[in-house]
């Protein structure tokens, strides 16, 4: 009998179900469900929906539906390109953060002018976290500001040597700024991605891009200065990643345990690391109480092969479909109650709550 390892629940700061809008991608309940089935009990949904969570209406609206579909714990961001900071005050309650987007990607809903970006900084309460998505030069953009008005900030996604030395060195200048890196930039690079006889984009076509080897190693190297690990669970149907012009995004929900405590046992991090990047620093990070009765227990010796027919993700696909894991899920307990076991959802939908 395999010794089993308890893990605290795992919280996901970045996520994107599709709900409302392209629900035929994913919504709320299958998205909480491939969560929860894979060790992850507390989710932050992103704001690029369809219609952009931009103003209070569309995210009370969407507040109604997570409340009624999720399975696991979940909080909302709210979005902003600069243009609804009236808003900021009605809804800064009710969200884990905001996002702003700085460089491009799906929804393009970027902050191109830096007044805009000024105004965002000065507006937000300071206690609460910003996410960007930021690259290169916008990177130092934000250092510079989180330096002028210091907000509580957190770069998500960082994929690249040059972008995680700069957020290295602020962290060293004592600034107030996080940052995650994603499974597929930790396992993944440019050189994996078959382009299919064409040019890329292809299906592995994502934002921020599958970077250079030199890059994925200096994220490992580096491991110590990331705070957390974040899905950036990004759904897109397979037809349309087929097309001639893919969106960018990789689903990730079903793979981050299996593959983070794949490398757990061939010593390339600690379990103890794995537990600081995936619950005990976003904890910290966006002030969530921890709960002794949300946990996974994982069976670390099981090996098994991550297979698209089996996810539970709607969008039917994995970047990793195939590879071998070590790390199996067995079960998942949230907030005392035993919600998942051998592969059975145990609560109903409206079991998750918002973590605000
Ligand atoms: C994300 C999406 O599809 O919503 N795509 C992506 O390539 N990561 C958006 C994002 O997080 O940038
Ligand atoms: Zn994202």
């Amino acid at each position: 009998m395999a010794k089993i390892v308890r893990l605290p629940g795992l919280v996901d700061i970045h996520v994107h179900f599709r709900d409302p809008g392209e629900t035929h991608k994913e919504d709320f309940y299958t998205g909480t469900l491939s969560a929860l089935a894979n060790g992850v009990t507390t989710v932050f949904d992103m704001p690029n929906n369809l219609t952009p969570v931009f103003t209070e209406e569309v995210l009370q609206n969407k507040i109604t539906i997570a409340r009624q579909k999720a399975v696991c714990d979940w909080g909302l961001y709210f979005g902003s390109t600069g243009d609804n900071l009236a808003e900021f005050a009605k809804v800064a309650d009710k969200v884990v953060g905001l996002k702003v987007y700085l460089s491009l990607t799906t929804g393009k809903y970027v902050v191109g002018d830096e007044d805009k970006i000024k105004a965002i900084f000065a507006s937000w309460p300071k206690e609460k976290v910003i996410v960007f998505h930021a690259e290169g030069d916008r990177v130092d953009l934000v250092i510079k500001y989180t330096e002028k008005f210091g907000n509580k900030v957190h770069i998500t996604h960082v994929s690249t040597e040059a972008d995680l030395e700069k957020i290295i060195a602020a962290k060293k200048n004592k600034l107030s700024i996080t940052c995650d890196v994603t499974p597929h930039h930790l396992f993944l690079t440019e050189g994996d991605c078959p382009c299919n006889g064409e040019t890329v984009p292809n299906l592995y076509f994502v934002k921020p891009p599958l970077a250079s080897q030199k890059d994925q190693d200096f994220l490992w190297q580096n491991l110590t200065f990331i705070d957390c690990l974040s899905s950036d669970h990004a759904p897109h149907l397979m037809e349309e990643k087929q097309s001639s012009r893919p969106p960018a995004g990789l689903p990730g929900l079903d793979t981050l345990l299996p593959l983070m405590m794949t490398a757990v046992s061939q010593g390339r991090l600690s379990l103890n690391q794995l537990i600081q990047l995936t619950s005990v620093s976003p904890a910290k990070i966006f002030s969530l109480s921890q709960n002794d009765s949300t946990f996974v227990e994982v069976d670390p010796e099981e090996e098994y092969q991550i297979d698209n027919h089996k996810l539970l993700t709607k969008c039917g696909w994995s970047p990793f479909d195939d590879w071998l894991v070590k790390g199996k899920v067995k079960r998942v307990y949230l907030r005392g109650r035993k919600v998942f076991e051998k592969g059975q959802l145990l609560v109903d939908s409206g079991y998750g709550k918002n973590v605000i």
